[in-house]
């Protein structure tokens, strides 16, 4: 089992999580993050003056799933729905997950996802 981590712009995510949910993804989890990457934010004008804007908004949207194909999927899917093509359009990471417990039953493993 696999958890996908991906940090992507906000305004991505209707369509993202619309393409989750029809390609079978229905479970994931959103949380409002703030970061930078290589650039480090950006600088903008106001008024004249300059301001370092350093950790910009971004949605962080992670998925598990049970096979390293659902991951080659859900890679695909990412960047056909969450890319612009500028830089900023984000990052995923792939973490190993152990094991996942549904609450309402207790099962566990992939059947649990
Ligand atoms: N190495 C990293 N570790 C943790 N979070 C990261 C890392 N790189 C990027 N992020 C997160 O991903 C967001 C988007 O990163 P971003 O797309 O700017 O990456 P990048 O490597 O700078 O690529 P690009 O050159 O396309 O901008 C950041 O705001 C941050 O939240
Ligand atoms: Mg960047």
């Amino acid at each position: 089992m696999k958890k996908i981590e991906a940090i992507i712009r906000p305004e991505k995510l209707p369509v993202l999580k619309a393409a989750l949910e029809d390609s079978g993804y229905p479970g994931m989890t959103i949380t409002e993050v703030r970061g930078h990457g290589v650039q480090k934010g950006v600088t903008q004008q106001w008024r004249g003056r300059e301001f370092i804007v350093e950790f910009l908004p971004k949605v962080k949207v992670e998925v598990v799933v049970s096979t390293d194909e659902d991951v080659n999927r859900i890679l695909e899917l990412i960047k056909a729905n969450a890319a612009t093509g500028e830089i900023g359009d984000g990052k995923v990471f792939v973490i190993d997950v152990a094991d996942v417990m549904r609450v309402r039953t207790g099962e566990t493993g992939p059947s649990a996802v």
